[in-house]
């Protein structure tokens, strides 16, 4: 069984209502080399121009490379001793979010088990990225059952002012953002909405904030992202894609191109299923200093692969990015 282009063109399209004016996507970039998991990618150059790539499980995964087409090292990774949280996953890190401030490498990461809210976001810090020298503060911030939101997900943006934002969330009422001490380590406010999906079971996660000319960029992964068997898969446009809108704030709102608030289950895709790429998502971009490009970072689950839609061989996607109509439309790497 495998969903046919049209199904999910109409699936999205019905139900966000922004279907894109092009429904074809281009491939990701070849990668050689022997096969590394990669789910909820986060992408990271550092000064001597060595990527280095995050990943969810094994323990926030560190994945090298001095080539974007591989090959890839598993390298080691961020939390080898599991995190300090003392919640349920914590020797399971979820999306390991790293970027670059003053003078040194911060990673997000998430505690959590699957489908339940009684989650946090964590922090580790390093100099280099490189294993064995990450020292983990332990929480930032919590949600139990109960709560509107789901503290898992995390991206760290800074917005107009200069100050720190942290966006987060998966289903429940989806995408929140909360404000940072300039230190980075403290929450300073309540969670505020940033993006909700109206329809049931109100899939949304993956949230993260990217800044181009005068815009922010806030792109979600929408649909169900793992677990999926090949003679069930989900209703046709259901899995993981990724959508965005954008506004003049890192605060906020987001509009689609049509002018849908996110808040209202807007969003304009991004990228979907196409040929053996199923379920794309888990998006983050980075700047490529060799060659100055924007470049679109996600994972997918090969349609072809040793087992047929099996997430166990999450695989790393790689595109380009054209932003000149002001909206991102993916090319080849
Ligand atoms: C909202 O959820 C529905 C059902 O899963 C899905 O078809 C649609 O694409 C989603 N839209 C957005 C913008 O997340
Ligand atoms: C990390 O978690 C694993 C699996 O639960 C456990 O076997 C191991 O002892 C833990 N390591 C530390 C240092 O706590
Ligand atoms: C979080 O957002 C920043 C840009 O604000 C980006 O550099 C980083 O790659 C993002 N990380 C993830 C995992 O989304
Ligand atoms: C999570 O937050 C609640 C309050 O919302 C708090 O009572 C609980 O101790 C926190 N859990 C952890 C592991 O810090
Ligand atoms: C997915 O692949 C893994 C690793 O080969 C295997 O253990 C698992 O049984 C497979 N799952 C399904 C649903 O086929």
């Amino acid at each position: 069984m495998r969903p046919s282009l049209i199904g999910i063109a109409l699936g999205a399209g019905l139900a966000s209502g922004t279907w894109a004016a092009a429904t074809t996507f281009p491939n990701p970039l070849p990668i050689k080399g022997p096969f590394f998991f990669v789910h909820d990618p986060s992408l990271v150059q550092r000064g001597d121009g060595k990527y280095f790539l995050f990943t969810t499980h094994d323990k926030a995964g560190i994945i090298t490379a001095t080539d974007l087409h591989g090959p890839w090292s598993e390298v080691g990774s961020i939390l080898p001793q599991n995190s300090s949280i003392q919640l349920p996953g914590r020797d399971d890190i979820w999306a390991p979010d790293v970027s670059f401030h003053q003078g040194k490498y911060y990673a997000y990461y998430a505690v959590s088990t699957f489908g339940s809210q009684n989650s946090g976001i964590g922090l580790a810090i390093s100099e280099t990225m490189d294993p064995g020298t990450w020292v983990d503060h332990g929480l930032v911030f919590n949600s139990t059952t109960g709560d509107e939101f789901n503290a898992i997900d995390p991206n760290l943006s800074i917005d107009e002012e200069g100050n720190p934002l942290l966006s987060f969330g998966s289903f429940w009422d989806d995408i929140f953002q909360l404000t940072l001490t300039k230190d980075l380590k403290t929450v300073t406010s309540s969670p505020v909405q940033l993006s909700f999906n109206s329809t049931s079971p109100n899939p949304e996660e993956g949230a993260f904030i990217w800044k181009h000319d005068s815009f922010f960029y806030l792109f979600i992964s929408s649909g169900l992202c793992c677990g999926f068997v090949v003679d069930d898969l989900p209703p046709p446009g259901n899995e993981y894609k990724v959508f965005v809108g954008r506004s003049k704030s890192a605060h906020g709102p987001f509009l689609d191109k049509n002018g849908l608030d996110m808040r209202e289950t807007g969003g304009t895709l991004v990228l979907g299923s196409h040929g053996n790429i199923y379920a794309p998502g888990g998006q983050v971009i980075f700047t490529d200093k060799k060659t100055n490009r924007d470049v679109f970072v996600y994972h997918y689950v090969p349609v072809d692969s040793p087992s047929p839609y099996n997430d166990s061989f999450s695989s790393l996607g790689l595109n380009g990015i054209e932003w000149s109509s002001g909206w991102p439309i993916l090319t080849e790497l």
